[in-house]
């Protein structure tokens, strides 16, 4: 009987995971689940048992992939896989997969809750200002960008996008402007809105240079990766531009320095929150589950990302 492992340090709402052992059990499989663990060294005993596994940010590291020695398949319930060892995997003979588009509404809904929470001053009880009429920047247009501008008109703002792998056509379809380059982009737009994953080439690409193009009453709003933002930049323009925000889903490595010389100026959740709504657990949680039973079950490899 093949074995599917739920391995998340953040766990999955209970409706999903109810929702995931029902899947799995209906094909015949058995569901290992851990949750919450505290050691790496949990996951690579539990891994040694299982066919296949779903993770969220959990590290699946080369031990990992050495351990699952009945391993064929991790799905990364959500989108970015950049926490998972690839050119282990593909070693291995490991497929990956991830599950596009699953949680980018929540996502999306996480954004304007930091951006309202920081331009009303942390409701502190001093007047802030309104999204209405601003301008709003996506670095990139994908599942997420697209829910993030669908939720921006409801605001009023004009919202602009910069993405090369996605056509001028299909932004400006969706009533967005597309913009040629981020300088432009970073120029024209008081709030940025960063969703690009972290690879390469993207890791510290959030520049000085960039941000201090930015127009007055600046916010990055970073609901996709730490590492894309080069944090002595983001510590050097807070230093230089007294109007400057930063909201961020999960905390930046330079905190303690924020919290010291730029108080009341940003806000990080402490635990990454963007994907972690029942609907969005249910929505990639069952993608997952779907996805292993049609890979064991028909070969279906559609959503590999190695
Ligand atoms: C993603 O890449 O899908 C999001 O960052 C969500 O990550 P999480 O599942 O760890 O909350």
């Amino acid at each position: 009987m093949k074995k599917v492992l739920v391995a998340t340090d953040k766990p999955f709402a209970a409706i999903a995971v109810k929702g995931i052992r029902q899947i799995v059990e209906n094909a015949g499989f058995e569901l290992l689940l851990l949750e919450k663990y505290t050691d790496p060294s949990d996951l690579i005993k539990a891994v040694e048992q299982a066919d296949a596994m779903i993770v969220r940010s959990d590290l699946v590291t080369p031990e990992v992939i050495k351990a699952g020695k009945n391993l064929r398949i991790v799905v990364r319930a959500g989108a970015g896989y950049d926490n998972i060892d690839l050119p282990g995997a593909t070693a291995a003979n490991v497929i990956v997969m991830n599950t596009p588009g699953q949680n980018s509404n929540a996502v999306a809904e996480l954004v304007f809750g930091m951006m309202v929470y920081q331009i009303r001053n942390q409701f502190n009880g001093a007047s802030g200002t309104e999204l209405l009429g601003k301008t709003l920047g996506l670095h990139a247009y994908g599942n997420v960008g697209k829910n993030v501008a669908r939720i921006a008109k409801g605001f009023g703002m004009e919202v602009f996008a910069y993405d090369p792998f996605i056509s001028a056509e299909i932004i400006a379809k969706d009533g967005v402007t597309p913009v040629a380059d981020l300088q432009d982009l970073y120029s024209k737009c008081q709030f940025v809105s960063l969703h690009i994953p972290a690879n390469d080439k993207t890791k510290k690409s959030i520049t000085f240079e960039l941000l201090s193009k930015m127009p007055k009453g600046a916010m990055l709003v970073n609901t996709a990766r730490k590492e894309v933002v080069d944090e002595e930049s983001l510590q050097r323009i807070f230093a230089g531009r007294e109007d400057f925000r930063y909201v961020s889903d999960v905390a930046p490595d330079c905190l303690e320095v924020l919290k010291e010389k730029f108080p009341g100026r940003f806000f990080v959740t402490p635990k990454k929150m963007g994907a972690q709504t029942s609907e969005a657990n249910v929505n990639a949680g069952l993608a997952a589950a779907r996805q292993i039973v049609e890979f064991f079950e028909n070969g279906n490899t559609m959503f590999k990302v190695n």
